[in-house]
This record gives C-alpha cells, sequence and structure tokens, in this order.
C-alpha cells in the first residue's frame, strides 16, 4: 500500500470588483487590443479595502472545506502559498487558522511567487506521505493590487487578486499512477535570474514595493522551463503527456499556455484556461484554475492533471495529480 494525498474539495474566492481592461486605457497608454493580445488577458477582480490575502483565503478555505464534506475540526494543516501575505509576520496562513476557528495543528505560509502552490502541494503531500498530517488545507492566496506600480504599464496591467484552496486527505493506494492523488512533484529555482522578476520594497527598504519585471525575459524561460518540468513530473510518474487529461498551467499569459502545450504536443482543448478573466493571480492562479475547471465541468474524478508554474526567483515546478 502507499500513501496518497487525495484531492477531497476544491473552492476559490474572488473580489467582487471586476476590472475591464478599458479601465486602464483612461490612465496609461496602453489600450484593450495590446493587453489581450500579449496576454489574453481581458479583465480582472481587484480586492475591496480592507480585503487582504488572508480574508480572501479564508473564503477559499470555507468553500474546499464544504466541498469535501468536512468541518474545519477535521483539518490537520494549513499550508497557504503567497507573496503577499497581510504583514511580515504571522503568516497570513495562521490568520487564516483563526479566522477558521481552527485551534489545533499547525499552518505556514510559502514562498515562491508565481510557482508557490506547486511548492505548497509538495510540502502538503510530504506532510501527509510521511503522516505527519492527514488532512491539509493548501491555499493559494495574492493581493497583488497592492504592489502594483500604477504608472507602469509594462506591469500593472497583467495581475489580478484572488484566492483558491484544495483539501487534501490521506488515503491508501496501491502505488500505480492508477492512484487517486499527487503522483509526482518536481520543484526547481535558480537565484541567479533575481534581477527578472521581483519587488522592490521589504524589510530592507521600509516599504511593501512594487513588482518590476523583464517581462520579455522570463517569458523566454517560461516555455522552455514549464515544458520540461511538466515532462519531468510526468516522467516520474511512470506518465507521458499523452497520458494527460488536462493541464492546469499558471494563468500568466496565453502565450506562454499555447507555447507550452505544444512543446508538450498537446491540443489547447486540454488545457483549462482562465487568464482572460482572472489575469496573473500569482499563487492563487492553479488552484482557482482547478476550482473553476471543475465548476464548468472541465476536471473529473480519475482525470490526470498537470500543474505547472514559473515566477519570482526563478522559481518552477510541476505537480502531476490524479483527481
Ligand atoms: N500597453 C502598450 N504597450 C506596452 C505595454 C502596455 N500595457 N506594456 C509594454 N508595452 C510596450 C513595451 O514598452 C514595448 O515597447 P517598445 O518596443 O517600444 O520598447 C513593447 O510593448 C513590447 O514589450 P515586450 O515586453 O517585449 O512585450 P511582450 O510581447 O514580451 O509582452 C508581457 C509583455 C505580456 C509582459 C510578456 O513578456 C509576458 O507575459 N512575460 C512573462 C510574464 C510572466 O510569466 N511572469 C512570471 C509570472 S509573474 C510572477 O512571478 C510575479
Amino acid at each position: 500500500m502507499t500513501r496518497r494525498a487525495v484531492v477531497a474539495g476544491v473552492g476559490h474566492y474572488l473580489p467582487e470588483r471586476v476590472v475591464p481592461n478599458s479601465e486602464f486605457e483612461a490612465r496609461l497608454d496602453t489600450s484593450d487590443e495590446w493587453i489581450r493580445s500579449r496576454s489574453g488577458i481581458e479583465r480582472r477582480h481587484f480586492a475591496a479595502e480592507g480585503e487582504t490575502t488572508s480574508t480572501m483565503a479564508t473564503a477559499a478555505a470555507r468553500a474546499a472545506i464544504a466541498d469535501a464534506g468536512l468541518a474545519v475540526d477535521d483539518i490537520d494543516a494549513i499550508v497557504l502559498a503567497t507573496s503577499t501575505a497581510d504583514l511580515t509576520f504571522p503568516s497570513a496562513a495562521t490568520m487564516v487558522q483563526a479566522a477558521l476557528g481552527m485551534e489545533r495543528g499547525f499552518a505556514f505560509d510559502v514562498q515562491a511567487v508565481c510557482a508557490g502552490f506547486a511548492y505548497a502541494l509538495a510540502n502538503a503531500d510530504a506532510l501527509i506521505v510521511s503522516g505527519q498530517a492527514n488532512r491539509v488545507l493548501v491555499i493559494g492566496a495574492e493581493t497583488f493590487s497592492r504592489i502594483l506600480d500604477w504608472t507602469d504599464r509594462s506591469t500593472c496591467v497583467l495581475f489580478g487578486d484572488g484566492a483558491g484552496a484544495l483539501v487534501l486527505e490521506g488515503r491508501e493506494g496501491t502505488g500505480t499512477s492508477a492512484d487517486r492523488g499527487i503522483l509526482a512533484t518536481d520543484l526547481h529555482s535558480d537565484g541567479r535570474y533575481r534581477d527578472l522578476l521581483y519587488v522592490d520594497g521589504g524589510v530592507s527598504t521600509g516599504t511593501s514595493g512594487a513588482v518590476r519585471m523583464q517581462g520579455n525575459q522570463v517569458f523566454r524561460h517560461a516555455v522552455e522551463k514549464l515544458a520540461q518540468t511538466a515532462e519531468d513530473a510526468l516522467a516520474k510518474a511512470g506518465l507521458t503527456p499523452a497520458d494527460v487529461d488536462w493541464i492546469v498551467p499558471h494563468q500568466a499569459n496565453i502565450r506562454i499556455i499555447q507555447g507550452t502545450a505544444k512543446k508538450m504536443g498537446l491540443p489547447m482543448e486540454k488545457v483549462v484556461v482562465t487568464v482572460q478573466d482572472h489575469g496573473n493571480t500569482s499563487a492563487a492562479s492553479i488552484p482557482l484554475a482547478l476550482s473553476v475547471g471543475k465548476a464548468r465541468g472541465q476536471i473529473r474524478e480519475g482525470d490526470l492533471i498537470v500543474t505547472e508554474a514559473i515566477g519570482g526567483g526563478l522559481a518552477w515546478g510541476a505537480v502531476v495529480i490524479r483527481w
């Protein structure tokens, strides 16, 4: 028997305010046409005053726990991927723990920018497989609208806010790729690329700073590294791209998503795409896409899913899940 971390529930939260590309046309030298054709983004959600990463994460967590048919007391741990925690500390995860009324277990944040959810899934999987926790809430939540330079047209039009969550539960599998649950993970980072994508603030500056990105340089790394990590993760599970039902990619740019699918030899009919509606929500984008993909009827129990993401660091990775 092999212990597997199986998806028991999924949920998401998006702030009420939807901002179409046209809102940027009024205050920047940009156009709906440029944003759509270069990124695939048509609109994004922005948090209201008073809404934070932890409040959105809590809403997504509640939805995932309800979807799993569980109660808060059933959860042993919370792993929250974010680069926009409410405060430098405590972690947003412990704020979610308190907001849920969870009085036991443990909670911590994972920071790997847009690759954060892949890292969080890998951590949660390890906790479950090693027996340290049986039911883990894995959340991706971001408030990138608070770290954008509204005068920089090359970044501020690309990002959005939101949160998504999964409940992972330990179950016994047979050890084959027919098992439900996380089948393989593949993580990488290379800190030499720090200047391609970073926030120019933090404890060293006393400000929270704003996103700085050499978009075309990141783009060049993205397709190659994403296809490679997805194929490596599949190979670790004894699978190939031909076995995949759905790619659920990090939603940064439709051209990166299309390029990665093409490099893997998979048609766009096998890709869950939400970038047009959410923009780039960093660590929240994959759980948002999983939740929306399930709600649309695309993702069904037993489907083989590969998620892949790249972001600041650079950090990147992929996770293979049988839903
Ligand atoms: N409106 C109009 N023109 C613009 C805008 C805008 N909003 N933004 C940039 N431009 C201009 C640039 O100034 C440039 O003009 P120039 O040629 O006169 O200098 C021109 O458009 C082309 O700019 P590029 O950056 O080369 O455009 P590109 O086709 O590469 O698209 C984009 C830019 C969308 C940012 C793309 O490079 C991309 O998606 N990169 C990857 C982003 C990503 O995946 N990031 C990782 C995750 S994010 C994270 O980890 C936080």
